[in-house]
């Protein structure tokens, strides 16, 4: 597939990420910065996808090319679901992981399921918003370990490893990002063939 998207985020890592997962399927992303858009809406919607649709939205207005827009966060069971929407507003990023750890202190091990959900927002040329979403099953850990990845893969268990401690590639393949970008390939195809 030979296509041209914009991606609404001022986020590097998330940017970093869906390059990742579509540019070997032909889908080149460009940052909302090389398309000309300088845009910071405020999230205000009580949904991921509603967020996603805010960012892709405004993005959309200003460059009018096809624009995907991820908005994403993590849900804990024990904590009926937050950080959630406001993951990103939890506490200033370096200290994110730390909160959460001494917000489940106490917590025992079969009570710290959690889920890093990720919905994205596809705008096309005709303005219409579709949306695809993607979920990871892990456990919040007892501490943080590893140094890759973003906010709060240190502290995210799966399959006995944190996101943290894994590569891009071994992420990409298991995370909620990766389930969401492989379900948008196949909506890009189905809009615009192989
Ligand atoms: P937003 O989608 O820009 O509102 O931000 C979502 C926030 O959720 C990020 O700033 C991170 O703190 C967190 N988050 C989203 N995806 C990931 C991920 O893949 N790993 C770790 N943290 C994430």
């Amino acid at each position: 597939m030979k296509l041209k998207l914009v991606m609404a985020t001022n986020n590097a890592n998330k940017l970093r990420e869906a390059r990742e997962l579509l540019s070997p399927l032909g889908i080149e992303v460009l940052s909302q910065r090389e398309a000309g858009a300088d845009c910071d809406p405020e999230e205000n919607g009580a949904t991921f996808e509603e967020n996603a649709q805010i960012k892709a939205r405004a993005v959309f207005d200003a460059v009018g090319l096809p624009v995907i827009a991820d908005d994403s966060g993590l849900c804990v069971d024990a904590l009926d679901g937050a950080p959630g929407v406001y993951s990103a507003r939890y506490a200033p990023e370096g200290e994110r992981c730390a909160k959460l750890l001494s917000n489940m202190e106490g917590v025992s091990d079969e009570k710290r399921t959690a889920r890093f959900v990720c919905a994205v927002c596809f705008i096309g040329e005709d303005g219409k918003a579709e949306f695809v979403r993607g979920e990871c099953e892990g456990v919040i850990g007892h501490e943080e370990r590893g140094t890759n990845g973003f906010g709060y893969d240190p502290v995210f268990v799966y399959g006995g490893r944190t996101l943290a401690e894994m590569s891009s590639d071994e992420k990409n393949k298991i995370s909620h990002r990766g389930a969401a970008m492989r379900s948008l390939y196949r909506l890009l195809k189905e809009r615009y063939g192989e």
